[in-house]
């Protein structure tokens, strides 16, 4: 059978440096060769490109130039940074190249992503009511009828650009992470936060959602992380569900705020048996309906990673969908995960290898 490579997209070239490499160290057996590049190393006249190959023998990344890998895993973040806004528009390209398969499409922004769930009749109960910011007046309606809300930029990952607007009886204060430090704005007058609000809105697109009582009983943040991912057959299963827990004062649970990884067995001892039972029966509908559900709405995925959140009254939300999902929160805790999850994306190559010379044959015929 002849050799397939896979090819690691990435940021630059240290990018995600463990996970990748200790794929590439797997991937012999599998008749895959490995390359990593960034997406601007593409040549435009001889579509050559400029990266690393993996030497199995050497056990190490070498420089070389290679054409366009059969298959590409995609684990580039596109966010307002010079590198990867540049980055965009060529992997637009690749994603329509032909003799290229992604193993996930990605999806698409957090506001496209909510509009399109939002009919289908076993998600939308789940999404917590989210609307395009394009006026401050929807932020101080909001504050008025609703309460509290959360700004979140439509583009945004890791808790990056999340505001929470708070209003008491004599001023708002709004709330963000710097990092895993949090700081604070004060408002004396709603004129003042409006002026803040329409600054804000013209720097990047943001959703408003309603500030959910996401905590546990001592006060600290936290979500639950599903993770998602095809196996060898080209199904759906999940991998592990984690918990993440920020700091307390905090309300963002992301690793990169400051949140701590813990077992979902460990976390949900606290829960009463009942509690445990719904928890886990709406999960588990999630689970089997939001991957099929995205895949008919977007394109082809390989894995996801969920957010949700388990509000004080038991309700729960899907506060986030990503494609290209970090796995601290399951490898810190769960190591001996780690062999499955450096070869999945090897098996799910292979799998896709098959697949598509299944379909060559029926083109011929
Ligand atoms: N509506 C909300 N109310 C309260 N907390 C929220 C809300 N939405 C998100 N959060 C908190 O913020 C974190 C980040 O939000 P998320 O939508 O996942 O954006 P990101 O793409 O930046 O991870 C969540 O993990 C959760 O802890
Ligand atoms: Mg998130």
């Amino acid at each position: 059978m002849q050799k397939k490579t896979l090819g690691f997209l990435v940021i630059n070239k240290k990018h995600e440096n463990t996970y990748i490499t200790e794929i590439a160290k797997r991937s012999e057996p599998y008749n895959i060769e490995c390359v990593r590049f960034e997406p601007t190393s593409i040549d435009p006249t001889s579509l050559m490109i400029t990266g690393e190959k993996f030497e199995p023998k050497a056990q190490q990344w070498v420089d070389t130039s290679f054409s366009i890998p059969s298959f590409i895993y995609d684990r580039c973040f596109y966010n307002n940074q010079q590198a990867s806004k540049k980055g965009k528009p060529i992997v637009e390209w690749l994603k329509k190249n032909p003799t290229t398969t992604f193993l996930g499409f990605g999806l698409p922004d957090k506001w496209k992503l909510y509009t399109s769930l939002l009919n289908d009749q076993t998600i939308d109960p789940y999404l917590p009511p989210t609307e395009l910011l394009n006026d401050s007046i929807q932020v101080i309606k909001h504050l008025k009828l609703s309460g509290p809300c959360i700004l979140k930029p439509i583009h945004g990952s890791r808790g990056v650009g999340i505001i929470a607007v708070k209003q008491s009886s004599d001023s708002i204060t709004v709330t963000y992470h710097k990092g895993h430090d949090k700081k604070h704005k004060v408002f004396s007058s709603l004129k003042d936060l409006s002026k803040w609000c329409e600054k804000l809105i013209l720097q990047q697109p943001y959703l408003l959602q309603p500030y959910l009582p996401l905590t546990d009983a001592n006060n600290y943040p936290f979500d639950i992380r599903l993770f998602m991912q095809k196996d060898r057959n080209g199904e759906w299963h999940l991998i592990e569900k984690g918990v993440r827990k920020g700091y307390h004062g905090s309300f963002l649970s992301n690793l990169n705020s400051g949140g701590d990884p813990l077992r979902f067995q460990d976390w949900s001892q606290d829960l009463t048996h009942k509690q445990k039972y719904l928890l886990e029966d709406e999960l588990s509908t999630i689970i089997d309906c939001l991957p099929p559900l995205l895949e008919e709405k977007f394109k082809q995925l390989f894995e996801i990673g969920v957010d949700i959140g388990y509000a004080k009254d038991g309700s729960i939300w899907i506060l986030d969908i990503n494609s290209k999902p970090g796995r601290k929160t399951f490898t810190k805790t769960n190591p001996h995960l780690k062999e499955q999850l450096y070869k999945a994306p090897l098996e799910y190559c292979q799998y896709l290898s098959k697949y598509n010379n299944v379909k060559g044959v029926e083109t011929n015929d």
